[in-house]
């Protein structure tokens, strides 16, 4: 009975261990079927997700294409737009002159063939940049106003005074009387034809200096000279390429310029470093090149923001250039979206603050090092040169107009206002030299110590040069190299004085004084080849101490009094702030007599870099050919000249609560 029932135990274990067996073995299929699903459902996961990812790539491609082609399309219709409103005024002009056609029947009408421009006075910001034709009614005014000139000249009685004065004010329909009086047969004369040719070589030479990235124009090199070394003058140097941008702004070819400033931006935020130094985030580059690896078929830029230029010296130009143009690029195309970028907007704020910034200064004007603008080697301008200060304002005063009123902008918006009040009023009156100003320096006291100081500075009377007393006319002046403490440098500076008058830093006063001195001057500043850099050139001992013996800035050469279409600064690129400058002042045919001594020589002698000697003659002994901003310089001012009314693009009005106290008929008195 016993073993029955042991055996019966045996059995029963031996089934239930069976049974366990197979249910684990069960069990283990069942988790192994669950993993190998979970494992496909995972790869179809992946696999869709890979395809999404593909997916999203193309839509992302898709969209891009979209935005360019919607590009394209709102640039065709801004082009259509265009085209209809010159439509619409033709149309209106034709209606007008139908209407006033009897009135105009006794006017000699035959010489128009310009366009004279309605300005305010000096309010150029508000000049309708697009070029129109010349309506009958404008004939009609400025023939009237040329007669009245006719019979009053010179000669005017007394009583008539009052009417000159208000003929004064209508300055702009001078400019286009002074072209009028260019009898229309010009345009098919010889001398016509072959300005017209020196105008298509100069354009083809400006084409000839455009470089490309990845595809795309985005500037112009300093010169084409293959038959000197290169040095650095295969790069885009930014000042250089200001006026090639306003050649292609004002022959709305926007495209090269619109690259360039956002190229530019992205070079902004490179770690820029001197040894061990590292310099401020806003600094622009003076120039940079595009890199070609035609093995590995690659391109890159290379930038020098002075690490590598001659004398390590930073310009500080480059940002005040970018931002002035900028804003040309603003105002020419009509486009504000590229600077409202928050890059743009970022862009704007790290140079002025590099700027703004407190520190132990007790001037408004900008400290800066020798060679920090377009004479970028030793000259003795270290200091407070007039050129970063003209440059500085004028940055400044399109920055007002450029930056946003948000957060980030708002502060900085007051810094500037507060700014451009001390930093004018500092310019206005103390860099100012005219004959009466002069004279008061020649009779200061020194070693004055109050409030009351007049001779502020400690400005010795005898370290006045004395070329300064026979160089003074009278009327005239102009803005001096340099005011620092017990130092002023008399010289004459051509780019500083320009950009005074283009920024309105100059009063209309000081504006006018500075082309009289031009005028009367004009051997000496101007003689056989538009412009003196600066005046006079530094020799024997000065040039020794000043320039450090600079073999290159010898007197009456290269920086040191050459001429630059930009001259002993630079010959021919100073040829358009020249005209600018003498448009505002309503003299353009100071401009046009520059412009045809310029076209006697430059395309004979190959646009070179610089003149030298006292009336540069001479092509300068290492001046390059096909030098980009001379060409540049030389069509812009022809443009300028055919077209007044682009001086918008560049030119800046007066702000009337800036007016100074002291101008120039006070200081004359
Ligand atoms: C000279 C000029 C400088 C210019 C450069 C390239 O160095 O002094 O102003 O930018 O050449 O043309």
């Amino acid at each position: 009975m016993e073993t029955a029932a042991q055996m019966l135990l045996s059995g029963i274990g031996k089934i239930s261990n069976k049974r366990a067996h197979e249910i684990s073995e069960e069990l283990m299929k069942q988790i192994d079927t669950a993993s190998k699903a979970r494992d496909q459902a995972r790869e179809q996961v992946e696999q869709r997700n890979y395809e999404i990812t593909i997916e999203i790539s193309q839509l992302e491609a898709a969209i891009v294409t979209l935005k360019e082609e919607v590009s394209k399309k709102s640039s065709e219709l801004q082009n259509l737009e265009h085209v209809a409103a010159e439509r619409g005024t033709r149309i209106s002009e034709i209606e007008i002159s139908m209407d006033s056609e009897d009135t105009t029947k006794t006017c000699d009408t035959k010489a128009v063939e310009f366009v004279p421009v309605k300005i305010e006075e000096h309010d150029f910001s508000k000049m309708d940049i697009k070029p129109r034709t010349l309506t009958v009614v404008d004939r009609h005014k400025s023939c009237e106003i040329r007669a009245l000139y006719d019979l009053f000249g010179a000669h005017a009685p007394p009583h008539l005074s009052s009417i000159q004065d208000s003929l004064k004010n209508l300055d702009h329909l001078k400019i286009a009387e002074n072209l009028e009086s260019v009898p229309p047969s010009r345009m098919s004369s010889p001398k016509a034809s072959t300005t017209s040719q020196i105008q298509a070589e100069a354009w083809e030479a400006l084409r000839q200096a455009l470089i490309y990235f990845r595809g795309r124009p985005l500037g112009t090199i300093a010169a084409m000279d293959h038959s000197e070394e290169l040095l650095n003058y295969n790069q885009v140097f930014v000042r250089d390429f200001f006026p090639s941008a306003l050649a292609f702004l004002m022959n709305r070819e926007p495209e090269v310029v619109k690259n360039f400033l956002m190229k530019t931006l992205r070079l902004q935020s490179w770690e820029k470093r001197i040894d061990r130094f590292q310099l401020g985030a806003g600094v622009m580059p003076a120039s940079f090149k595009v890199l070609h690896d035609t093995r590995r078929n690659t391109e890159t830029l290379i930038a020098d923001f002075g690490e590598s230029a001659i004398g390590r010296v930073a310009p500080v130009d480059s940002g005040f250039w970018w931002i002035i143009l900028l804003r040309a690029y603003t105002r020419s195309t009509g486009d504000s979206s590229l600077a409202d970028t928050p890059e743009c907007q970022k862009g704007i704020r790290l140079i002025l603050t590099l700027c703004l910034s407190e520190g132990f200064d007790t001037f408004p004007t900008l400290l800066c090092a020798d060679g920090c603008c377009m004479i970028d080697r030793r000259m003795g301008i270290y200091g407070y040169p007039i050129e970063i200060q003209a440059l500085f304002f004028m940055a400044l005063k399109c920055a007002l107009t450029l930056l946003k009123q948000d957060d980030k902008g708002k502060e900085l918006l007051e810094l500037i206002t507060k700014r451009l009040q001390a930093l004018s009023y500092h310019i206005r009156t103390y860099f100012w030299l005219d004959f009466s100003q002069l004279n008061d320096i020649y009779r200061y006291k020194t070693e004055e110590y109050s409030h009351t100081a007049v001779n502020k500075f400690n400005v010795m009377p005898d370290s006045l040069p004395d070329w300064v007393f026979d160089f003074m006319p009278n009327p005239g002046g102009y803005f001096i190299g340099n005011v620092s403490p017990s130092r002023m440098d008399f010289r004459w500076f051509c780019l500083g004085n320009c950009i005074a008058i283009l920024s309105s830093l100059a009063t209309p006063d000081q504006s006018d004084a500075i082309m009289d001195l031009l005028e009367a001057r004009w051997e000496e500043l101007v003689g056989e080849m538009p412009l003196k850099a600066c005046y006079p050139a530094l020799e024997t001992h000065e040039w020794r101490i000043i320039t450090g013996c600079d073999p290159k800035n010898t007197r009456w050469s290269y920086h040191n009094g050459g001429s630059w279409p930009d001259i002993l600064f630079a010959v021919t690129v100073l040829l358009w702030l020249l005209t600018a400058a003498s448009i505002k002042t309503g003299r353009p045919h100071i401009a046009k007599r520059a412009i045809d001594l310029a076209e006697t020589r430059l395309p004979k002698d190959s646009w070179p870099e610089y003149y030298d000697g006292k009336l540069g003659r001479y092509v300068g002994k290492q001046a390059r050919k096909f030098q980009t901003w001379s060409v540049a310089g030389y069509l812009v001012a022809k443009m300028m000249l055919d077209d007044p009314s682009l001086l918008g693009i560049v030119a800046l009005e007066e702000d009337r609560q800036m007016r100074p106290t002291l101008t120039r008929s006070s200081s004359w008195s």
